[in-house]
């Protein structure tokens, strides 16, 4: 959607994964769905150096509305779980040069069973996020069919456009879709969303993520053509941190969201997370990759039966980013290939370790090696040939 918002991925924080539909402040103060655990969250963003390196966006979830309407039709939040209503968080989050992100549905209830916004509530829901200064609208579609989802999705869009004030807009449908053409069209998603849950949901486990890479790089070539600036697919969630990952199932999916130029948004508690999880989600030369300002989405390249997979992506100056990645079970394998068997030709590059942060130079033509750990990855930013300048030219006669 070119409302010149998300140029690159978003990035920042979302409450769904993590802390889903836990409405128990009685019981779980810390962890329910409240206006204290985005302020929590905000806090670390701003303290732990995560805004610095562009996670901006803290977005609520479902769960966060009163049963019902107020007076004047608008949803409005729970009053005992976020008693300073949501602009205040929408200026708690300004003043640390934070964005605010809220969650609604396209259907007559959200998922978890709370006012929905059917077709005739679209535009007073788009004026009623605006007046609240919200950044972004997750807008899910739970309790819809097709037909109404055909209209409701796009009339969003136009309707947010209308309030004036820009806010980044994600969109569910494709997922509530199947995710795939004649289904899915991905031209007009393109025109209307800035980014899009194409699959089905994370959950807090390595199959989940495999199964969800799976899915994204079989249907690269429908998915890649549909990725540039302001229009996302989106993978779901960051789980790096939580219960289900091991650091190097962690590290591939900080890499692999890299390569598909992801919206990065954790979920996760900032406030518990090990350094371990927090060095690779704050990684910044895995985060420069996903944010390169080409944005153009990577594929799969290799697909070799002894279960390693390579993946490699194109970045502005003519650097890219390759992953190896193992599907393996028993020990780190020794991979062997060359950079001429990973399509690269014309002579020497410069080889950047993401995880290692090593430094080499590998000519095209040699073989090498990278020793890749089960359901682990190596990650390597690969800048392009220094290219001769003028100056060395004409020292060498070649001018
Ligand atoms: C389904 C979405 O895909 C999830 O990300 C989450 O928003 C839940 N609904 C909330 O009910």
């Amino acid at each position: 959607l070119d409302n010149g918002l998300m140029r690159t991925p978003p990035m920042g924080w979302l409450a769904w994964e993590r802390f889903r539909c836990d409405i128990d402040c009685e019981h779980d103060p810390k962890n329910c769905i409240s206006e204290n655990l985005f302020i929590d969250m905000a806090d670390r963003l701003s303290e732990d150096g995560w805004r610095e390196l562009g996670y901006v966006y803290v977005n609520i979830d479902d769960c966060w509305a009163s049963m019902d309407r107020d007076e004047k039709g608008r949803l409005q939040p729970d009053p005992k779980r976020f008693p300073g209503g949501i602009p205040k968080l929408a200026r708690y989050m300004h003043d640390r040069g934070l964005k605010l992100g809220i969650y609604g549905d396209m259907g007559t209830h959200t998922c978890g069973g709370y006012p929905g916004t059917p077709l005739d509530k679209i535009k007073i829901d788009a004026q009623t996020f605006a007046d609240w200064e919200v950044d972004m609208l997750k807008f899910d579609g739970c309790y819809s069919n097709a037909t109404e989802q055909e209209q409701g999705y796009p009339l969003m869009s136009n309707a947010l456009n209308a309030t004036g004030r820009p806010i980044g807009y994600s969109c569910s449908w494709p997922a509530y879709q199947g995710g795939l053409p004649p289904k899915v069209n991905y031209t007009q998603l393109g025109k209307i969303c800035n980014l899009w849950r194409n699959y089905g949901d994370i959950e807090d486990s390595w199959d989940s993520v495999l199964n969800i890479i799976d899915w994204f790089f079989e249907n690269q070539d429908t998915l890649i053509p549909a990725a540039g600036p302001g229009r996302w697919n989106d993978p779901d969630m960051l789980i790096i941190g939580d219960f289900g990952l091991s650091m190097d199932q962690s590290r591939a999916q900080m890499a692999i969201w890299a390569i598909m130029a992801a919206p990065l948004f954790m979920s996760n508690d900032l406030r518990t997370i090990s350094s371990g999880a927090r060095s690779i989600l704050q990684n910044k030369m895995a985060i420069s990759i996903n944010q390169d300002p080409l944005g153009i989405q990577g594929r799969r390249i290799i697909k070799e039966k002894s279960g390693i997979d390579v993946y490699w992506r194109p970045l502005s100056k003519d650097d890219s980013a390759l992953v190896f990645f193992s599907r393996r079970n028993d020990m780190p394998y020794r991979y062997q290939t060359s950079l001429k068997k990973l399509n690269y030709t014309t002579g020497s590059y410069k080889i950047f370790d993401v995880f290692t942060e090593k430094t080499m130079t590998l000519k095209d033509s040699t073989d090498f090696v990278v020793s890749v750990n089960p359901t682990g990855v190596v990650m390597w930013y690969v800048s392009a040939p220094a290219k001769l300048s003028l100056r060395q030219l004409y020292k060498g006669g070649k001018l």
